[in-house]
């Protein structure tokens, strides 16, 4: 099991403090069944431009610790970028890190729109010429998507996968987030499952988070594919297939 979205690198952005942190939040991700985590630190322009090689390095730093400390688990590449005009230029500049060099691509928009910008498909098709995949980063926090959640099907229709965030079923990011994910798990609306850890905290509410996917879910098939086998198929850029969207 791999975990699709945590910012577990230190000192890039508003995740992991120190490598101490890091380590733990490896080892805690251990403990609840992951195998290996995709790096997925904030790319923001122009706030939080990650320098790549200074990225590269500090999972290199992080893995061969992990590995002096026998927890078995790996750090693979990745990135969560903020959208913005031209992200196929930042890709293919290697300015930022598709998903363990997949070509699967974790971007995320601004919160508090309540439609969804029309540059957003314009962008993702620029990257989907170029044969990359656009995953949604979580959203059932969007405003768009607390209007509406059918909100998301032209996205669906236009081939943009959905990741969403394993703490929002338990209120982490409010009523509305919570509410959302619970109508689009519902309908078939969620095609993957990550912590989007910043600390040790989600680990704590994992068990019960999860439980509570399970129970709203009621399909432990579905349950398996979205937490298990899309995140491995990332790893391996393998082909993504996916339920079509109940309309509720
Ligand atoms: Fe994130």
């Amino acid at each position: 099991m791999i975990d699709m979205h945590c910012h577990i690198i230190p000192y890039t952005d508003d995740g992991a403090i120190d490598l101490n942190t890091s380590i733990d939040m490896a080892r805690k991700a251990k403990d609840v069944g992951y195998e290996g985590i995709f790096a997925t630190s904030h790319y923001i322009i122009p706030d939080n431009e990650v320098l790549n090689e200074e990225y590269v390095q500090n999972i290199k730093k992080i893995n061969d610790t992990l590995e002096k400390e026998n927890i078995d688990i790996k750090i693979y590449h990745g990135n969560e970028i903020f959208f913005t005009n031209d992200i196929i230029d930042l890709v293919k500049d290697h300015k930022v890190c598709t998903l363990g060099d997949s070509k699967y691509v974790l971007v995320e928009l601004p919160l508090f729109n309540s439609i969804i910008p029309m540059n957003v498909y314009e962008e993702f098709n620029k990257l989907q010429d170029e044969g990359y995949v656009p995953i949604l980063a979580h959203p059932e926090r969007y405003d768009f998507v607390t209007r509406d959640i059918k909100n998301l099907i032209p996205l669906i229709e236009a081939g943009v996968l959905l990741q969403s965030n394993i703490a929002s079923i338990t209120g982490k990011y409010g009523r509305n987030p919570q509410r959302n994910i619970k109508k689009m798990l519902k309908s078939n609306m969620v095609h993957l499952l990550g912590t989007d850890s910043h600390t040790t905290s989600v680990y704590e509410i994992y068990d019960k988070a999860m439980n509570k996917i399970k129970r709203t879910l009621k399909n432990d098939e579905m349950l398996n594919t979205i937490l298990n086998e899309n995140p491995d198929k990332i790893l391996n850029n393998e082909e993504i297939s996916i339920w079509y969207p109940k309309s509720k």
